[in-house]
């Protein structure tokens, strides 16, 4: 036996992923009070994920049928994709009656990603692609794994802790016709920093009149301000004239991490661009995966399609969201405690799972080495992982780290 392999001599080792890399880091760390902030996953108040009692009667009367577990279609079963849509339009709105939307049950929200990216390399290869200034790491990677040029527009105000609506139409204005705009239709991701309805409009009309492509990604409808006021954008987008590519996931609003549940929705000009796009869908998701699995989007069709477990699930979801919103409070107040003089409204006035701290990497890396606490280096939190028996400790932590 060689000691190495001469075709993977010059393989360099790969950097640790922003996210997943340290939520590994986490697991492997054993003192006892650790906490983990980085990753985007909700604990409840005991810090464990919960199992939504919504999926678990689900997937109790699942498991008591068993099923043949055959082939799904490429764009996965009409009971979960119909249903997709009407959460993420209405249930009555007139694109869905026209026939005019493809909607394809990916793994996740960035399966999601990777199948409309596939897709738009196949229909418009040489546009280039932009994304906030910050936004999800993964945005870019899938986006330069479809061959598409990336490039940043002005998004998050470093000097107000708030948007920059200026820097973005200009920015946006800088784009070519035809090059695809990446947009976070809520809770935004990594800031939770939302433009307003105002600022939504002027984004809304400067995408049309530049004629470009909005893929709008909602991996936290419902963790903002409810699942109507969060999926609002994707209404007000529609009500143009124009294409529009949206991911979508139930990852976060079921608690199905791993199950990896989302859906990939086209909206089209008519029926019969549906039938083509539809067909160009199925082609980039078996060159992928060939189609997807079963139990995760059968236990959310589940209970999207039953109105006493649909019922129970909008709670369940207003539980967490109030929960988050109870945390950001408990952190404002602890923090201005801990660093008189410092205002922190900006982490009430953020919205969804995350808040920019304003911590920078060397911060974020002695808030891991000295106690145990998980950030991303850019010094998003996961708010959702806080809870009444750490918060103490992590705004202590946080303001020694920033006091040097
Ligand atoms: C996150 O941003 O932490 C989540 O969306 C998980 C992930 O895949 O990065």
């Amino acid at each position: 036996m060689t000691s190495s392999f001469p075709l993977f001599a010059a393989v360099p080792l790969a950097a640790r992923d922003s996210i997943l890399g340290l939520n590994e880091a986490f697991q492997a760390d054993t003192r006892p009070e650790k906490v983990n902030l980085s990753i985007g996953v909700y604990y409840d108040a005991a810090g464990k994920i919960p199992v939504l009692s919504c999926v678990q009667k689900a997937m109790e009367s699942l498991l008591g049928q068993a099923t043949p577990r055959t082939y799904q279609p490429m764009e996965g079963p009409a009971a979960y994709t119909q249903a997709v849509q009407k959460l993420l339009l209405g249930a009555d709105h007139p694109a869905i009656r026209e026939g005019r939307l493809v909607t394809a049950q990916s793994l996740g929200g960035t399966g999601a990603l990777k199948v409309g990216d596939d897709l738009l390399s196949g229909i418009c290869p040489k546009a280039k692609a932009w994304v906030s200034s910050p936004t999800w790491d993964n945005h870019r990677a899938i986006l330069e794994g479809a061959g598409f040029a990336v490039g940043a527009y002005a998004y998050y105000d470093a000097a107000t802790g708030g948007f920059d609506l200026a820097g973005m139409l200009r920015d946006l204005a800088r784009a070519k016709e035809g090059d695809i705009v990446v947009l976070h239709a809520c809770c935004h991701n990594p800031t939770g920093v939302d433009p307003t309805a105002e600022d939504w409009g002027k984004i809304i009309d400067a995408v049309e009149q530049h004629k470009l492509l909005p893929f709008l990604d909602i991996a936290y409808q419902g963790f903002g301000d409810g699942l109507q006021e969060d999926s609002e954008i994707i209404r007000r987008f529609a009500a143009r004239n124009i294409p529009i590519f949206i991911a979508s996931s139930f990852s976060k609003s079921f608690s199905l991490y791993g199950e990896r549940v989302g859906a990939l929705t086209v909206i089209t000009a008519n029926a019969d661009e549906a039938k083509r796009m539809l067909s160009q869908t199925k082609r980039a998701i078996r060159a992928n995966y060939s189609n997807p699995p079963i139990f995760g989007a059968s236990l959310v069709s589940s209970v999207l399609n039953q109105p006493d477990l649909r019922a129970l699930w909008e709670e369940e979801l207003a539980g967490m969201r109030d929960r988050i919103r109870e945390m950001r409070l408990m952190l404002r107040e602890r923090l201005s405690a801990q660093v008189p003089g410092k205002n922190f409204d900006f982490i009430v006035k953020q919205r969804g799972m995350f808040s920019y701290s304003g911590l920078n990497a060397q911060q974020a890396q002695k808030l891991r080495d000295t106690y145990s606490i998980y950030i991303v280096d850019s010094g998003r939190i996961c708010v959702a992982g806080l809870n009444a028996k750490n918060i103490d400790y992590v705004a202590e932590a946080m303001a020694a780290v920033q006091k040097g």
